[in-house]
């Protein structure tokens, strides 16, 4: 099929690279132009495992090529997925100004049927908007020709996401009639042989799917981070309750990890528009705040439990910080909650040498106002003269650090596991302090 995608982001460049990989033909245009250029020269803007790849191998077989044309868009295809982003507004609402404007956009230029499919995230109701938007274009230069629209939110998980493309759990498709769900149906077959995962619902349906699915998660974080702060206060260890409870069919072992709190992309924005559409419907979620609410507390325990074993004067101390990425496999740093770390610990007075494998680059950009942040080539340079270490993300190369070492190292010799990776009796063997999240210390 010939296919346009529209937003070479996370998830429009994925989405354009996979398809074409299962034999599509595929357009993808951003505005961004100098994204557009380094990726028609098989440079990836974004860490993301195996997509460079895909990208490089469909480039190279003509079946992926990248534009800042709308004009390109409509005249390559007649399916055309937007995957632009949709950002907090002010309010908390979702932004829907780059969606909108991609349907002003095609609709202007759209020359014959088309089916515009929305895989943003957007609130409900945000599929009429966009076919309003396409159709008043379409009607204003009086083509006779038929525009639909239809919903297909999608599921990846950043630093997985070729991975979730290519075998994902399911496919939402939210349709309004026959035709467009055979479209979908179509363009989904070759990731849906061994078992139907296609999820064909009504548009709205599809549209609160997607916010209803992570929110879901969100709040499952919330609470085991609320569990995990009880946990430390009962001197329990929240790693055995987590096995515990996982063990149950009816819970499941995903999901459950305590930790320095949620960041990214989709959970916080996703909930805030969730929130702010249920007050707007009068009919507040209220476990909705509540996550919220938790996640940001979340963000600065670490800092707090560091503050505290310094007795709250972190005057002229220096905190090695591994890991600044929301989370591993990915150099997105969009509300990660090491900047809540570091934001606490430098105002607090401390000097912070941070190490990240990917996110150097993005962290600095966002942190660059802060003198008292130091970035490390290396996890072991970030140990030069610190105090004690704090581990935000869940590196792999993180998880075996040579205790005895770090004990030799560390002035204060503690450290302050964000994700609990850590044994805490290894640690204490070999003369640290332990503290994890919710490990009863
Ligand atoms: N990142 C994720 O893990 C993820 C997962 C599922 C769903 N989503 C949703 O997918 C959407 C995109 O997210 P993302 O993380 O890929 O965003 P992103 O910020 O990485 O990418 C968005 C891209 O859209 C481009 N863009 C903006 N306006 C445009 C326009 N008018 N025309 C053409 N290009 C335009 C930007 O230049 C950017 O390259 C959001 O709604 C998000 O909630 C994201």
């Amino acid at each position: 099929m010939h296919v346009s995608v529209i937003g070479a982001g996370y998830v429009g460049l994925v989405t354009a690279a996979c398809l074409a990989d299962v034999g599509n033909v595929v357009l993808c245009v951003d505005i961004d132009a100098e994204k557009v250029d380094r990726l028609n020269r098989s440079e990836i803007p974004i860490h993301e495992p195996g997509l460079e790849q895909v990208v490089e191998r469909n480039a190279a077989a003509g079946r992926l090529r990248f534009s800042t044309s709308y004009d390109d868009a409509v005249s390559h295809a007649a399916l055309i997925l937007i995957a632009v982003g949709t950002p907090s507004g002010e309010d908390g609402s979702a932004d829907l100004s780059h969606v909108i404007t991609c349907a002003t956009e095609l609709g202007k230029r759209i020359e014959r049927d088309s089916l515009i499919v929305v895989k943003s995230t957007v609130p409900v109701g945000t599929n009429d908007e966009v076919r309003a938007a396409l159709r008043s274009q379409v009607a204003a230069r009086q083509r006779p020709i038929r525009v639909t629209t239809a919903s297909n939110p999608e599921f990846l998980k950043e630093g997985f996401a070729v991975e979730d493309f290519m075998k994902p759990d399911r496919i939402i498709i939210g349709v309004d009639d026959a035709q467009s769900a055979e479209v979908m149906k179509q363009l989904y077959a070759p990731f849906n042989r061994n078992r139907d995962r296609l999820v064909v619902m009504d548009v709205r349906s599809a549209e609160f799917t997607k916010y209803a699915a992570n929110c879901m998660l969100a709040v499952r974080i919330s609470f085991m981070n609320e569990m995990a702060n009880l946990a430390d206060r009962l001197g329990v260890d929240i790693e055995n309750v987590r096995h515990g409870i996982g063990s149950d069919p009816r819970i499941g072992p995903h999901f459950l990890y305590a930790g320095a709190g949620f960041g990214g992309s989709c959970f916080p924005k996703d909930l805030r528009a969730l929130a702010h559409t249920a007050a707007e419907n009068d009919e507040p979620v209220a476990i909705l705040s509540a996550a919220m609410e938790v996640n940001q507390r979340q963000h600065r325990i670490l800092a707090t439990k560091i503050s505290r074993f310094f007795d709250d004067d972190l005057t002229g101390r220096t905190i090695a910080l591994w890991g600044l990425a929301f989370k591993a496999n990915t150099d997105d740093m969009r509300e990660a909650p090491s900047l809540s770390v570091i934001n606490a610990l430098t105002a607090a007075g401390a000097k912070v040498r941070a190490y990240d494998p990917v996110a150097i680059t993005n962290a600095r950009s966002i942190i660059k106002a802060n003198n008292n942040v130091q970035f490390t080539d290396s996890a072991n340079t970030a140990l030069d003269g610190a105090d004690v270490l704090a581990v935000i993300t869940e590196w792999l190369e993180f998880r075996s650090p040579d205790f005895a070492d770090l004990a030799r190292k560390l002035k204060a010799k503690a450290i302050f596991d964000g994700r609990n990776l850590y044994d805490p009796s290894a640690v204490r063997a070999a003369g640290l302090q332990y503290f994890g999240i919710g490990r009863g210390s």
